[in-house]
């Protein structure tokens, strides 16, 4: 029960669903009930969340639970350490799982929209991405989808939080390029399976700090194969197939698996390359430290015409410097 009230504004929390809390397991961040403009603590830190309690939210119709903004990267660490695993729990009904991860995908996307695009949307832009978002969400919802996305957050959960930031950037910036709605879904959907052949590369592999070996890079290196490969059996479109198996791609021809040039590369996948670059960078990897939004621009721009398109590219400068979005 909550035996502690703050008074602080909305800015200092962050909304969740109480489903992403899982029962016996524990995170070290707080979680606040609302009361009209009242936070209420009803979990402490490191406190394990008990069935019981959990039970008595879903009881009273509690949908949204709260925590610190302080503690953002605490609930992420949360995330990561227990979502893969309860998705591929066989115990539990897919239904229930299937909910699970559309509320912990919804949630990412909205932390990407708020804040990885400095510029800020308005709230008609908002609704819109969130629109296509959730399109793009329920589509994994089908089980054979689920399934491989569930391997992916349980190998490797940056891989899958990287997927949702590309989703983010690429159908922002298709937007921006005025492409049929149909491409957009679907291609935000390749970006959100962008990576999903890295569940078949070893984690020592993907995590290596140094220089991988040649053996090693032939084996990253299969992932947009091995994805398409895992998708077989998912009711995908082209644009979706297309940016999964050609994302690695580069306008000189120097790219993978194909050695596609120019506009033999379609110009959804383009622009889905660009936000993987620019995510990439801009992230903190196991090789590299987090890059500012304008070093990662500095160095791109060093690769438009060899490997990126420099019309998309303009683009995702433009997102970025929170010019008109959409
Ligand atoms: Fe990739």
């Amino acid at each position: 029960m909550p035996d502690q009230a703050l008074e602080l504004t909305a800015g200092y929390y962050f909304a969740i669903s109480p489903r992403l809390l899982f029962p016996h397991s524990r995170g070290s961040f707080g979680v606040y009930l609302r009361l009209k403009e009242r936070y209420l603590l009803w979990a402490h830190p490191d406190e394990p969340f008990s069935d019981e309690n959990l039970q008595k939210l879903k009881a009273n119709g509690v949908d949204e639970v709260y925590v610190l903004a302080a503690h953002r990267e605490q609930f992420e660490a949360y995330l990561e350490g227990n979502l893969g695993q309860v998705l591929l729990d066989d115990s539990r009904p897919m239904a229930a799982r299937a909910k699970v991860f559309y509320d912990a995908s919804l949630g990412m996307l909205r932390e990407a929209f708020q804040n990885r695009l400095p510029g800020g949307l308005s709230a008609q832009q908002h609704q819109k991405l969130l629109q296509l978002a959730t399109t793009g969400v329920q589509f994994l919802l089908r089980e054979s989808s689920l399934k491989s996305v569930a391997a992916l957050i349980s190998h490797h959960y940056q891989t899958y939080s990287h997927c949702v930031n590309v989703f983010v950037y690429t159908t922002v910036m298709l937007g921006r390029l005025g492409l049929p709605e149909e491409t957009v879904v679907q291609t935000g959907l390749g970006a959100l399976l962008h990576d999903i052949g890295k569940t078949r590369v070893s984690r020592k592999i993907l995590d290596k700090p140094v220089k991988l070996s040649e053996s090693e890079r032939q084996k990253v290196q299969a992932h947009p194969v091995l994805g398409a490969g895992l998708c077989a059996g998912v009711p995908l479109g082209q644009p979706a197939l297309n940016g999964i198996l050609f994302h690695h791609e580069w306008l000189d021809g120097s790219g993978y698996p194909a050695g596609l040039e120019g506009a033999e590369i379609p110009l959804p996948v383009r622009a889905l390359a660009v936000a993987d670059v620019y995510d990439a960078l801009v992230s903190k990897r196991a090789y590299a430290e987090a890059r500012t939004p304008f070093d990662a621009l500095s160095v791109m721009r060093q690769e438009l015409e060899s490997h990126l398109d420099p019309e998309v590219y303009k683009h995702l400068v433009l997102v970025l410097s929170g010019a008109e979005l959409l």
